[in-house]
C-alpha cells in the first residue's frame, strides 16, 4: 500500500486527479470504478479542468459506479446517478452509454443486484477503482458486518452512515435506509485502487483501516491485501499515523 500525504483537500484532489488522468492517457479505453460522496468532488473538478484544457479524452472511457440508494429516482438530486452527472459526466465527453450505476428504482433487490453483476461482468475488470472511506470503514456501501460480501448486494445502511449522510438531506428521516452496492470481491478485482481521504474526522478510521487488523468489521481493511493500492490522504486524515 502506497500512502501519499498531501497538504490539504485541494492538494489531495489534484494528486488523485493526476493519477486518474495518467491512467486515461496511458489507456484511453480505461474501465474506471467511480465513487460518490463529498471527498471525490474536488478530484472530479480537476478531471473536468483537464478535459477542458484538452489534456484528457473520455470518449473511450467506461465506468462502473460503486453504489446507489435504493428507492431514489435518478432525478432526485441526492441519487448517485444525479451526482455523477452533476460532478463529472455532463462536463466531459464520456459516452453515457458507457457509464453504469445500479438501478436504485428496481424494487426487486435480487433482480437489481443480478442485473448490476451482469453489467460489471460485461464491462470488465476495473483498471482503476476510486474509493472514498466511510467513518465506519465502509467502502462503497459495504458496511461493517460478519463477512466480506463478494458481489453486488442490497445493504441496510447503518445508523452511523445515515447520520453521516443526513447532511445532504432535509433530515435523517429522508435518508434512504437501503442501498445497492458493488461487493468487496468486485472491488478487490480492480487492477489498481485509489483511495481518497480528507479531514481530521477520518483520522481514526484511516489508522484502523490501513494499519489495524484485517476484519469485515472494518471493510476497508481488506485493501491491505490488494497488491496495488494508493491512498491519497491529507495531513489531517493522516494525523494519527506516523
Ligand atoms: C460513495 C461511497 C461511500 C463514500 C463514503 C465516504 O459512492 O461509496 O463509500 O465514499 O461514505 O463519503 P464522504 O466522501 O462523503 O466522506
Amino acid at each position: 500500500m502506497r500512502i501519499i500525504r498531501t497538504k490539504d483537500y485541494n492538494d489531495m484532489s489534484r494528486k488523485a486527479a493526476n493519477i486518474i488522468a495518467a491512467q486515461i492517457v496511458l489507456k484511453p479505453d480505461t474501465v474506471l470504478g467511480l465513487a460518490t460522496g463529498s471527498t471525490p468532488i474536488g478530484t472530479y473538478e480537476n478531471l473536468v479542468q483537464g478535459y477542458e484544457k484538452g489534456d484528457l479524452d473520455f470518449s473511450q472511457v467506461k465506468s462502473v459506479n460503486l453504489d446507489e440508494y435504493r428507492g431514489l429516482p435518478r432525478e432526485n438530486d441526492q441519487s448517485y446517478y444525479y451526482f455523477m452527472h452533476d460532478h463529472l459526466f455532463k462536463y466531459v465527453n464520456i459516452d453515457l452509454a458507457n457509464t453504469h450505476l445500479p438501478d436504485g428504482m428496481q424494487e426487486d433487490s435480487q433482480k437489481a443486484c443480478a442485473e448490476y453483476e451482469a453489467v460489471i461482468e460485461a464491462v470488465g475488470r476495473q483498471d482503476l477503482q476510486l474509493l472514498g472511506l466511510g467513518h465506519n470503514g465502509h467502502i462503497g456501501f459495504n458496511e461493517p458486518c460478519e463477512e466480506f460480501k463478494k458481489t453486488t448486494h442490497c445493504v441496510n445502511l447503518t445508523q452511523s452512515t445515515i447520520e453521516a449522510n443526513k447532511r445532504f438531506f432535509a433530515s435523517a428521516d429522508e435518508v434512504p435506509k437501503q442501498a445497492y452496492t458493488m461487493g468487496i470481491g468486485t472491488i478487490m478485482k480492480a487492477k489498481k485502487i485509489l483511495v481518497v481521504v480528507s479531514g481530521q474526522d477520518k483520522a481514526k478510521i484511516v489508522k484502523e483501516a490501513f494499519f489495524g487488523p484485517v476484519t469485515p468489521q472494518v471493510p476497508a481493511s481488506i485493501l491491505q491485501m490488494h497488491p496495488d493500492v494508493t491512498v491519497v490522504a491529507d495531513e489531517a486524515a493522516l494525523s494519527l499515523v506516523k
